[in-house]
């Protein structure tokens, strides 16, 4: 189907417009929505024509630069292409792009990292801000001008919304089949207005199947077609496939002592091989009739819902390799009878979360022998992507496992430590941490058992003596012997803090 056909309503389709003109619209300093969420739904066009028009008034010495807020990550034409003319001033609230991430630890450009699930809250209580322009991909107008959402939801409501102008990208190369796969809720409320958000099942359906949008806000429309960036699948390797094996017998076993049911509770994962290879190992396990309450709809789901293992899916965005991404949009109208797309303060919710007693399965960058999780910082001060949803979930789930390779950097770094450089998730959120050489099982441990345990089953054996040594030493000598430390030495495990001692006793 043509753009034009896609485009029924009169007012909005008189609207229709080159990318290089809705460019135009978005004024210098305006903070700008837009669509997008890990590599799908993002708009395709206006980005990279704005980031034409911020590179000539650069050349023309006249400031540019704007605002940038989305679900979450996006592709290299809006990140990449703004970040490359040096075009964003400020950023949130996740991101994943390595010119967007240089240009934030070289301390050009200004971050928010957010829970996912807050930013719309956020929002709506004027903490970030006034959003100026919404620029959003959606699938298709329909005549009497709602929207039908494309291959994510992410924070489009609230920008559609929020926003004083609406440019709307129609993409055609999304399958209408998917016309239904969404559920937007319009019943979130600020407090004291807030009312329950009633999913009791991950295949609750409690909103809307399009987006409501206020047509006179619409200042331009543009057609495009254009596939989603995804990040290829690479296969599991070795270490993914030992943690994923961890998991897996972990769940097993807590379906023996009863703590699991059966067909287990709703499953989150964080994307990337681990996760996909926790995945795949469930094709071939005893579980049956499995649920996902997640972010993003990865390809070890769409394998477990072909293959009749799971039941349903819920998130707010695919993030899905090229092969399985133009399967799901051909097949986009068998999909939907088994996965729902909501906005992300819903996929994310903590009360619904909790509720539903979600097992969330999240990377990390480091953890400490106590259980304190370090998911965006690299040696404390750069940030590598941001926190995401895994907030959102490790707070509130049933079961919180992290997992992550024991070492880093080809063994020269140990992403278990004494004590991280940067706390995203506390002990107190961390039930489980697991690594190719083992899992530690954290629920109802004291901090010093704890350490045991970590140290022992998930630390790699060149960094093991040196970790017990530090905890014994610290048993010793730590003035406060709940969570012994020897805070002199705390970051001793990192390259830079080695450096900087050798070099001082040098001088
Ligand atoms: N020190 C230095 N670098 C480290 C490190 C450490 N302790 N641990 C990991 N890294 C580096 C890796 O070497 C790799 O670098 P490269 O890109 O240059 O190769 C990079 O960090 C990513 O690590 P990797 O082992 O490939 O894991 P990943 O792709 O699974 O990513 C996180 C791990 C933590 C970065 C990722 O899970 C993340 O961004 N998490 C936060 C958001 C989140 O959890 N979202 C899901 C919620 S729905």
């Amino acid at each position: 189907m043509s753009n034009a056909a896609r485009i029924l309503n009169p007012t909005l389709r008189s609207k229709i417009m080159s990318a290089a003109e809705a460019a135009a619209l978005i004024p210098p300093g305006a903070n700008v929505g837009m669509s997008g969420f890990t590599g799908a739904g993002y708009p395709k066009a206006v980005p990279l024509a704005l980031a034409q028009r911020i590179e000539a008034a650069h050349a023309r010495g006249e400031p540019f630069r704007v605002g940038v807020w989305t679900g979450a990550s996006t592709a290299p034409e809006l990140d990449g292409a703004l970040a490359k003319v040096n075009g964003c001033a400020m950023r949130l609230p996740y991101q994943s792009d390595p010119i967007c991430r240089k240009q934030i630890n070289s301390g050009e450009m200004e971050y928010t990292d957010i829970h996912l699930s807050h930013v719309a809250q956020y929002a709506w209580f004027g903490f970030l801000g006034k959003l100026d322009v919404a620029v959003v991909e959606v699938a298709a107008v329909l005549e009497d001008g709602r929207l039908v959402p494309a291959n994510s939801i992410g924070n489009n409501k609230t920008w559609l919304d929020q926003a004083d102008k609406i440019i709307l990208e129609v993409n055609s190369w999304v399958n209408l089949g998917l016309d239904g796969m969404h559920d937007i809720y319009y019943g979130t409320r600020r407090p004291p207005d807030r009312r329950p958000v009633p999913i009791n099942n991950p295949g609750d359906r409690i909103g809307d199947r399009y987006y409501n949008v206020d047509l006179s806000k619409v200042v331009g429309v543009i057609e495009t077609n254009s596939a989603d960036r995804n990040t290829p699948f690479t296969p599991a390797d070795v270490n993914s496939k030992r943690i994923a094996g961890h998991i897996l017998e972990f769940l097993e076993h807590e379906v023996k002592r009863g703590r699991l049911p059966r067909g287990m509770l709703p499953l989150q994962s964080g994307v990337g091989n681990v996760a996909n290879a926790v995945l795949s190992g469930l094709i071939d396990g005893p579980f049956e009739d499995l649920t996902s309450y997640t972010e993003v709809l990865q390809d070890g789901m769409l394998d477990l819902i072909k293959a009749g293992k799971m039941r349903f899916a819920s998130a707010t965005a695919v993030s899905l390799s090229p092969e399985a991404a133009l399967e799901f949009n051909q097949n986009a109208a068998e999909f939907k009878k088994s996965v729902i797309l909501r906005p992300q303060e819903i996929s994310n919710h903590p009360e619904v979360i909790r509720r539903l007693g979600i097992i969330a399965m999240n990377g990390l960058i480091e953890a400490d022998i106590y259980g304190n999780v370090n998911s965006t910082h690299i040696a404390g001060t750069s940030i590598m992507n941001g926190i995401g949803g895994s907030g959102d979930f490790a707070r509130n789930a049933f079961l919180s496992i992290f997992m992550t390779p024991s070492t880093a950097k080809n063994g020269a770094i140990s992403c278990i430590v004494p004590m991280v450089t940067h706390v995203d998730h506390t002990e107190h959120d961390v039930h489980v941490i697991v690594t190719e050489q083992g899992l530690a099982d954290l629920r109802g441990l004291s901090p010093k058992q704890r350490a045991k345990v970590v140290i022992e089953n998930c630390a790699h054996p060149d960094y093991k003596p040196a970790l017990h040594e530090y905890f014994s030493r610290a048993l010793e000598s730590s003035p406060g012997r709940h969570t012994p430390h020897l805070l002199n030495e705390a970051f001793s495990f990192l390259p830079e803090w080695r450096a900087n001692q050798m070099k001082s006793a040098a001088e």
